[in-house]
């Protein structure tokens, strides 16, 4: 399909749902970046660097995936990296936001994105779910890496405890 795929999100945590439309864009393209970005209209759990690391642990059986921070424009660091086309695990309830940001960043620099419907056994997860659920005692293991849910579940008690490393609120 393509040379080099860029994977954009948050992965705040990343979900099983997100591994599955990394794991399948890994099989189209010959190479992915996974580009961790912040969205200002969410409050963050973990810091970007945890969340490079925590990526890069869940993918490193995917020889052609990597890893990346990213800020400013998505767009501009397609272009940086010389990307062909930006993938994204599109579920039903946020498809017209999707489709919205992949039509702006059409428009602004002529890069395309190509939607992977999600698989429908994490069609209803998301990562700000599975911070509500852990905050309010819920168990997250099933959606959730298991290095990545046990992250998940101390940084919510330290939070809830008011002693955490993060700068972020949930
Ligand atoms: O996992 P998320 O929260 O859906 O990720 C959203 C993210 C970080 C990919 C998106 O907010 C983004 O691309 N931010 C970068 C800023 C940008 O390019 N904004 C214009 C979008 S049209």
């Amino acid at each position: 399909m393509t040379r080099r795929a860029v994977c954009p999100g948050s992965f705040d945590p990343v979900t099983h749902g997100h591994l599955d439309v990394i794991g399948r864009t890994a099989m189209l393209a010959n190479e992915v970046i996974v580009a961790v970005g912040t969205n200002m209209a969410k409050n963050g759990l973990f810091r970007a660097d945890e969340r490079v690391a925590m990526l890069q642990e869940a993918c490193q059986s995917w020889e052609n995936v990597s890893v990346m921070i990213f800020d400013g424009l998505l767009v501009d660091f397609c272009r940086a990296h010389s990307a062909d086309v930006i993938s994204k695990g599109v579920r039903a309830a946020a498809f017209a936001y999707e489709i919205q940001m992949a039509q702006m960043n059409r428009r602004l620099t002529g890069v395309d994105t190509v939607f992977l419907p999600t698989a429908p056994e994490w069609a209803f997860v998301s990562s700000s779910l599975v911070r509500e659920v852990a905050t309010l005692g819920g168990d997250v293991t099933a959606f959730l890496p298991p290095a990545v849910a046990e992250q998940t579940v101390a940084r919510v008690a330290a939070k809830l405890r008011g002693g955490s490393s993060s700068g972020h609120n949930l």
